[in-house]
């Protein structure tokens, strides 16, 4: 019997639990002779914003110990250019094309949306509020419950036709509170989380590795952290989370799962291995078929343990 790997986030279906990360697999299409794109349980394009952006001086990449910073700077063709050049080709794969929004004002947000509300083929907005709000002093929007009410509120009022997920910074004191604001704002699922703030120094010059001074880690010296995230989220909230961080291999995958995730996002290990994705479709159900779990659901039922 071969294995279903369905999984439903509120109201979109996936064909299996893992996505493609928002920022580390560009707007898909330029993955496509290397991965089998109809494999994915989805793509979350890069952060699209209301204008173009240029993004941050190089060099944006630099290796840590067990992850990498990154100081792109969001850059992006904006929310029109890819409507009118990018989203006719992806549209054509049958995976959950997902749209990554993000603004420095909760009028940036809501603009984007309106703009992606014309648009054919995709499947959900995600929300990146791990931003600048440079009408509030340049306060992070994700850091803030008032600030996260307001601009899940705003978003969820443009969102008509799709649904809204939130991705949610980890740089907050407590995860709990803030997921619940974002679930109570009208968010459809929850993103956890976005990179961690960070720095890399070169010791003989004293100054930053990056173009920035700071940048964000990830990869899987973030792991553990943003497993608990997931996980005390998990407790707060009845939404669906996605889980995002560190994720190379199918036990990095189960691991989420066991917190509480519904699904999970593949970043900085698509830079090391671009095919690792679908690499990871192919484990997962080789995990399920050794486990004898038939679907995600029962592989809950037979591996994990109760976490209370
Ligand atoms: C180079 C790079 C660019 C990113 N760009 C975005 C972005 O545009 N929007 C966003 O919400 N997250 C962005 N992220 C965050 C990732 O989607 C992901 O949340 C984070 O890297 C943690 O997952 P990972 O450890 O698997 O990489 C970016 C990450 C990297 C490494």
């Amino acid at each position: 019997m071969p294995v279903d790997l369905t999984v439903q986030v509120g109201a979109v279906r996936l064909r299996n639990p893992i996505l493609a990360a928002s920022g580390t697999f560009g707007y898909g299409v330029e993955f496509a002779h290397l991965v089998d794109l109809n494999r994915l349980g989805g793509i979350v394009v890069k952060g699209l914003s209301l204008e173009p952006m240029e993004g941050a001086p190089a060099p944006r990449l630099a290796e840590t110990q067990g992850g990498m910073l990154n100081a792109v700077g969001l850059q992006n063709i904006g929310v029109r250019a890819f409507v009118a050049e990018k989203l006719p080709v992806l549209r054509k794969y049958d995976t959950a094309i997902v749209a990554n929004v993000f603004g420095y004002c909760v009028e940036d947000y809501a603009e984007v949306i309106r703009i992606l509300e014309d648009a054919e083929g995709l499947a959900a907005y995600e929300l990146n509020i791990s931003c600048p709000n440079v009408k509030k002093g340049g306060m992070q929007f994700g850091g803030d419950p008032a600030l996260v009410a307001e601009v899940v509120g705003t978003a969820r009022k443009v969102a008509s036709k799709r649904p809204l997920w939130v991705k949610l910074s980890p740089m907050v004191a407590d995860i709990g509170l803030i997921a619940r604001t974002a679930e109570g704002a009208g968010a459809d699922a929850l993103t956890i989380a976005n990179t961690y703030p960070a720095m890399a120094i070169d010791p003989w010059t004293g100054k930053s590795r990056l173009g920035n001074q700071t940048g964000g880690l990830s990869g899987p010296c973030i792991k553990p952290i943003t497993l608990r995230l997931v996980w005390e989220a998990s407790k707060a909230i009845k939404i669906p989370i996605l889980g995002v961080g560190g994720i190379e291999t199918v036990e990095d995958v189960l691991q989420y799962l066991a917190m509480g995730a519904t699904a999970v996002q593949v970043g900085t290990a698509s830079f090391t291995d671009p095919v690792v994705s679908q690499r990871l479709v192919e484990g997962l159900e080789k995990a399920l078929f050794v486990v004898k779990a038939f679907t995600i659901k029962e592989i809950r039922g037979r591996i994990f343990a109760d976490f209370g």
